[in-house]
């Protein structure tokens, strides 16, 4: 398939509506990189974790991330990688405790204008699919097309359930419903960049498809913006 017009494409949903496995498979379809915006809120975490930050201090999770430089870069399946001043910590991002904590430093002002710079810069060449909350609505405003992947709470964490299952320490299904419940109602609910569809956003609610048709259907969408 041949893309010949859109430069930046964004994806924004809730926890697990699937934007990272079918971001990354839209973007190699069409010969675009891809990024992850959830990783790097999810490095400044690990970051505020490592630094027995005080979670219910915004001076203290700031004093942390803003010590650490956070570089994001694709790995060799254009998965997204992420260092910290040149160590690459990926694998430490989707802990359970990562999962519980990150809503709250992702809803700091500060941390997002840092994120936001950085995700803007990875994204001024053009030919990028952008996955995250608030891609569409803040991060890049031209995106064509903005799509809002979702599916209902239960499908998520079923999903998630089923991703995590292998892990030796996998919490079990009610667990990450409510994690999930409680981390959708803060990222929806916070006052910087809230999570909504923006308003020339597609919604693709993904209950009964499979990633191949999901995929099928952002190909149709981007195909139409760019013939
Ligand atoms: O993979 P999953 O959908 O569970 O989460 P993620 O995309 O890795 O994002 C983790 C958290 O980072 C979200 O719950 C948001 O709090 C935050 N986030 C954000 O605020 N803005 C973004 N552009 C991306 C993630």
């Amino acid at each position: 398939m041949h893309n010949n017009g859109a430069t930046a494409i964004a994806i924004d949903g809730p926890a697990a509506a699937g934007k990272t496995v079918v971001g990354n498979k839209l973007a190699k379809k069409i010969g675009y990189r891809f990024l992850d915006t959830g990783m790097m809120y999810r490095a400044a975490t690990v970051v505020a974790l490592d630094a027995q930050a005080d979670f219910n201090d915004i001076d203290s999770l700031l004093d942390a991330v803003e010590q650490f430089e956070i570089e994001a870069r694709s790995g060799a399946n254009g998965e997204t990688l992420i260092l910290i001043n040149g160590k690459d910590i990926t694998s430490s991002l989707r802990s359970h405790d990562v999962d519980s904590q990150v809503s709250a430093v992702a809803a700091i002002a500060r941390v997002r204008e840092i994120m936001v710079a950085a995700q803007r810069k990875l994204a001024a060449d053009g030919g990028i699919v952008m996955v995250g909350r608030d891609i569409g609505t803040v991060v890049l405003q031209d995106a064509r097309p903005k799509i809002y992947l979702t599916a209902n709470l239960e499908t998520r964490a079923k999903r998630r359930f089923l991703e995590m299952k292998d892990l030796p320490e996998h919490p079990p299904l009610e667990e990450i419903l409510t994690a999930m419940r409680m981390r959708d109602k803060i990222d929806s609910s916070r006052e910087a960049s809230p999570l909504r569809p923006a308003y020339d956003a597609v919604i693709v609610e993904t209950d009964n498809m499979t990633v191949e048709e999901v995929v099928h259907r952002l190909c149709e969408l981007v195909n139409g913006v760019t013939s």
